[in-house]
């Protein structure tokens, strides 16, 4: 599965962030799918992981940065992420035969429903908030690199 235009929020730094997530994924699906775990597995999974808390801590900062209102049922979304991920994990230790790809799909899944439905919500709310502070287009730039 590969990142879709669609799926742009409208902030640039966590639209990069969102295209590397799918990227470390399907990095992590080609592995899996050469059928038995290897080093390069474990490389995949380690960055899936470290990945995840990296972009959820950004997301959240950005959100507490912009006063987001929503910012805790956000959290808890997160959360969802953070125990599917736990879920693949678990799998893939002890060693069970199971279908990578359902896994990796069902994460998939989560991701575009969370950024269809979530994380589309912080684009207006940012405008807003660019608005109010009258921010330019250059400060923008500049707020979300340091930021994120
Ligand atoms: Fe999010």
């Amino acid at each position: 599965m590969i990142w879709d235009v669609s799926y742009k929020i409208g902030v640039k730094q966590i639209d990069k962030q969102h295209q590397e997530f799918f990227n470390i994924l399907l990095k992590l699906e080609n592995s899996l799918k050469r059928g038995t775990v290897t080093e390069h597995t474990g490389i995949a999974i380690k960055n899936l992981v470290d990945y995840t808390k990296t972009h959820l801590k950004d997301e959240e900062t950005f959100m507490k940065l912009i006063n987001y209102p929503d910012i805790e049922n956000h959290k808890i979304a997160h959360q969802g992420l953070i125990n599917k991920v736990k879920e693949i994990l678990n799998v893939l230790k002890t060693g069970e035969k199971f279908t990578t790809s359902n896994l990796i799909q069902i994460l998939q899944d989560w991701i575009i429903k969370h950024i269809l439905t979530e994380d589309i919500k912080l684009h207006k709310f940012y405008s807003d908030y660019l608005d109010q502070n009258n921010k330019t287009e250059s400060n923008d730039e500049e707020i979300e690199i340091v930021i994120l």
